[in-house]
């Protein structure tokens, strides 16, 4: 893989591993509230759920009972059905839109003693389990200890949430996990979510709003348009007005997505959640089989949504059945979940490294971007319609080192800490200068940080 070392590259600061990892480690301290950690100072002053769990892969190199207490204040916010929600809300303003606006405080699922969302994120949380466990067996007995101890207790509710998905989440026409929200995905302003978000028209009595997150970055540019947010505030307005409920969610939004990327996780996680009862000697009568089971039809769907050329996967528009060629970052998937036949693996994997993504001559860092730079809609610093996500070339690096690609495992490792090297903790990167974009002191990005120094 080439890298560029363009005059821009030149003057950003390298900092060394034993200086990236303590600036890393500050990152977590500073944003630590006791229970949580913010997934940012302040563009994001509350819990995220998939942020959560990344976090926690980081926090359990400095303190495994501070990892662990981390996914405790996670899952203590699970709702009563097993969706674990995507935002879990402190005390802090400056953030919309906030509890009241989500309107979660009367729906009889959201336990009462939190504040919440409404919508989920992907299930990576027995991800970054299994992954703590495994922290925690290299450090001491007590870590050990206290990791095992913690899994066998989190076993259940995690086992709820794979549930809750499998249940009222995998469509039955296409096998995918159902996304009601673009904010379902994380990826909110990805173009796979422009053709879907064109059949949402916000309504008339869309209550007024005032945006925020635009005054948390240098640049508004940076962050989703004022067109689109409306259109985010207005499924909210839609899954409210359907009280959550979740089976009246997937019918009332005007959103509903097959999302190849959250099926890949959603393999991969139930497959770890099964890996630990398992190693773990649970006795879960039935429920190791349930798993096994969901991951193997999220493969198959993930498969099943792939072009028989090119192996690119794509995500399924479910209110017209149509598939949505649109090729961005999420149509890697199926390397995430060995969805493939060897044949067609290897052509995806020669694209993924290739000139038109993470070996595109002129990346500062050769990890892949959220979009394809020889995209006519390529956008360098607009959140996920160009910039390199950290967060998204560790998931990469980690799917290969669990693949058994050793050496490009540790490639995806290196070009992660070169993109990261300027200390910062971007949430997103600039691809071709390596500018950190969106927030700083984003704490998953340190998390991703720490556990590519101690790995692989
Ligand atoms: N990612 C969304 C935001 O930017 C919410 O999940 O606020």
């Amino acid at each position: 893989m080439t890298t560029s070392t363009n005059t821009a590259d030149m003057r950003l600061p390298r900092l060394s591993p034993t200086t990236l990892a303590d600036r890393a480690a500050t990152v977590l301290r500073d944003n630590d509230t006791g229970a949580l950690v913010t997934a940012s100072p302040k563009l994001y002053p509350h819990m995220w759920s998939w942020d959560a769990a990344f976090i926690a892969i980081g926090l359990a190199y400095l303190d495994v009972r501070r990892a662990v207490t981390e996914l405790d204040t996670l899952l203590s916010a699970q709702w009563s059905d097993g969706m674990i929600p995507h935002i879990v809300f402190t005390e802090a303003t400056g953030y919309f839109p906030g509890p009241d606006r989500w309107g979660t405080d009367a729906v009889p699922q959201c336990p009462p003693h939190v504040r919440t969302s409404g919508i989920c994120q992907p299930p990576v949380h027995a991800i970054a389990l299994r992954r703590i466990v495994d922290t925690a067996r290299r450090a001491s007995q007590a870590d050990v200890e206290l990791a095992e101890t913690f899994a066998t207790r989190a076993w259940r509710p995690l086992y709820r949430w794979h549930r809750w998905l499998a249940r009222h989440r995998m469509s039955e026409s296409c096998g995918l996990i159902t996304i009601v929200h673009g904010w379902e995905s994380g990826m909110d302003n990805s173009p796979r979510w422009d053709s879907p978000y064109a059949h949402v028209r916000p309504g008339p009595d869309l209550p007024p709003y005032v945006r925020l997150d635009t005054l948390g970055v240098e640049d508004p540019d940076e962050r989703p348009s004022d067109d689109e947010y409306d259109r985010y505030l207005w499924i909210i307005e839609q899954l409210r007005r359907a009280d959550y409920a979740p089976e009246a969610v997937v019918t009332n939004s005007d959103f509903r997505v097959g999302d190849v990327f959250t099926t890949a996780l959603f393999a991969m996680a139930c497959d770890d959640l099964a890996d630990l009862a398992h190693e773990s000697s649970l006795e879960v009568p039935g429920k190791v089989a349930d798993l096994r089971a969901w991951a193997a039809r999220a493969r198959e769907a993930v498969a099943h949504n792939t072009d028989p050329d090119t192996g690119f996967a794509y995500d399924r528009d479910l209110r017209n059945g149509d598939t949505s060629k649109t090729t961005t970052i999420a149509a890697f998937s199926p390397l995430l979940c060995s969805a493939l036949p060897d044949r067609l693996e290897r052509r995806l994997l020669e694209e993924l490294t290739g000139p038109g993504w993470a070996g595109h001559p002129e990346l500062h860092a050769a990890v892949v971007p959220s979009v394809s730079p020889n995209d006519p809609g390529f956008d360098a610093r607009r959140y996920w319609r160009g910039p390199q996500w950290p967060v998204m070339a560790w998931l990469f690096s980690f799917a290969f080192h669990r693949r058994g690609w050793a050496e490009l495992a540790r490639q995806w490792r290196d070009q992660g800490l070169r993109l990261v090297s300027d200390g910062s903790f971007g949430e997103y990167y600039e691809p071709f200068t390596g500018e950190p974009l969106g927030s700083t002191q984003q704490s998953w990005t340190a998390a991703v940080t720490l556990d590519w120094l101690h790995s692989w």
